[in-house]
């Protein structure tokens, strides 16, 4: 199976991401996990990264087209993998095409801007796996504590409502048009976000057929 989560910025993608890669056995590829590592370990594709990400703004493509391509090379990934969070741009998705990349399905989280920015604040994420938890809606067994490997729980520095507002820009002129993209090319499917993670991963599976 290779399936791309499509959605905006807190739509719940690496959510459902973590729940489908134990469900399907395969793995997820967020790009958003791999560049904060890239920054916290001072990597150059993380100093590159930085400034971007800290400003809402989308890393460059050439960054992303390079750190994807050496992910999906890896042993883990040749039966399948689940994309989060790319690709992103025309031009990324392109990459994967002219790669020969090919998917099973597209799956687009549809929610409202005013639920995310509303959402954000509570979101906390693990600092060592990038496990993402809510204070509210998806609490750790011990407060701030990953249940998945044990790693200090945080806030991300790009959900401060002023950052949320710049990244729900960029999806909507830079993301939001790859479901046209998709849709000519038969793959796109949409689900509505629901009140609870484990409603809107019945509503997934269920577009997907499985
Ligand atoms: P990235 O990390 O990919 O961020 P994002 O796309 O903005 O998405 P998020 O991780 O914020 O949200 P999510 O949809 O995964 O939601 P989550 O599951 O956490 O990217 C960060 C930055 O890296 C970008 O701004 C950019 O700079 C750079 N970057 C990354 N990829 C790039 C690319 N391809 N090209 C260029 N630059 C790139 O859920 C959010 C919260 O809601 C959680 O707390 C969760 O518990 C809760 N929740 C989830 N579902 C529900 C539900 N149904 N009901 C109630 N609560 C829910």
């Amino acid at each position: 199976m290779k399936l791309i989560l499509l959605g905006p910025p807190g739509a719940g993608k690496g959510t459902q991401a973590e729940i489908l890669t134990k469900k399907l056995g395969v793995p997820a590829i967020s790009t958003g996990n791999i560049l904060r590592a890239a920054v916290k370990n001072g990597t150059p594709t993380g100093l590159k990264a930085k400034e971007y990400m800290d400003a809402g703004k989308l890393v460059p493509d050439e960054v992303i087209i390079g750190v994807i391509s050496e992910r999906m090379a890896e042993a883990d990934c040749q039966e399948g993998f689940i994309l989060d969070g790319v690709p992103r741009t025309i031009p990324q998705a392109e990459a994967l095409e002219k790669a020969g990349v090919t998917f099973d399905a597209v799956l687009s989280i549809e929610i409202e801007d005013e639920v995310i920015v509303d959402r954000m604040d509570g979101r906390r994420v693990c600092t060592t796996c990038g496990a993402p938890f809510h204070v509210r809606n998806m609490p750790p067994k011990v407060e701030g504590v990953c249940d998945s490997c044990g790693g200090e729980l945080k806030e991300r520095a790009d959900d401060k409502p002023e950052v949320v507002r710049d990244r729900l820009a960029v999806y909507h002129k830079e993301t939001a048009p790859l479901k046209d993209f998709y849709a000519e090319r038969n793959l796109l499917k949409s689900v509505d976000n629901q009140p609870t993670v484990a409603e809107t991963t019945t509503a997934i599976l269920h577009v997907l057929g499985l």
